[in-house]
């Protein structure tokens, strides 16, 4: 373990759910050799700067909005996340595609979340796929960010049972319950520095 702690960024666009369940295990040393150096948003209204202001972490809006195009955001967000230390960069229900620019400044060391047992139902409305396809389980998955559409080496997964009378709303709420226990336990591993990727396997150390 290095002893400088990670210096992680939390990237966002909305409720911001999954950074509170990683802020809360960090704050509460589940996570140990880990901080919270930034919370970026690309939506002003998103209710995650709330939370990072509750959780005294810097809160900034970078709105794409501004951009001619995704590399030149990109650039920008690169910037911000070096100018803020940050060495894991944790995308918590951020809803944009990655270009090369940003994957490839942080190798192996951007985390997205999905709600979705991937390879099944990648991209948008996952849940939504899911109930439509007829599937009996879902569940989320944790995985390391490459230039592709949830197509990352896969860190952690949930199975979650889908039920008659499930609705979009309901299969989130319960698919939610899964993302804040193995999103943490991801950075927790992360941050013992007990991941290794080779080739589409993510191999974790004892
Ligand atoms: C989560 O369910 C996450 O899996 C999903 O957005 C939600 C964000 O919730 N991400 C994606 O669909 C990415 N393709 P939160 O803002 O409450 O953490």
């Amino acid at each position: 373990m290095t002893s400088q702690p990670v210096a992680i960024g939390v990237l966002v666009s909305g409720n911001g759910t999954n950074f509170q369940a990683i802020a809360d295990a960090l704050e509460a040393g589940r996570i140990e050799n880990g901080r919270i150096t930034c919370l970026i948003s690309n939506k002003a209204d998103a209710f995650a700067l709330e939370r990072a202001h509750r959780h005294n972490i810097p809160a900034i809006v970078l709105d794409h909005k501004g951009y001619p195009n995704r590399t030149a955001y990109d650039q920008a967000l690169v910037a911000l996340l070096k100018e803020h230390g940050v060495q894991l960069v944790v995308l918590a229900g951020f809803m944009r595609l990655l270009s090369p620019a940003m994957v490839e400044a942080f190798p192996h060391a951007i985390m997205n979340i999905h709600p979705a047992l991937l390879p099944a139902f990648p991209g948008l409305d996952a849940q939504q796929q899911a109930l439509e396809y007829g599937v009996r389980y879902t569940g989320c998955t944790v995985h390391f960010v490459d230039t592709g559409t949830d197509t990352g080496p896969i860190i952690q997964q949930a199975v979650v049972p889908i039920l008659a009378d499930d609705t979009v709303e309901t299969l989130s709420q319960r698919i939610h319950g899964e993302e804040h226990r193995i999103y943490p336990e991801a950075v927790r591993l992360f941050c013992a520095g007990r991941l290794r990727v080779e080739g589409r396997r993510v191999h974790i150390s004892a």
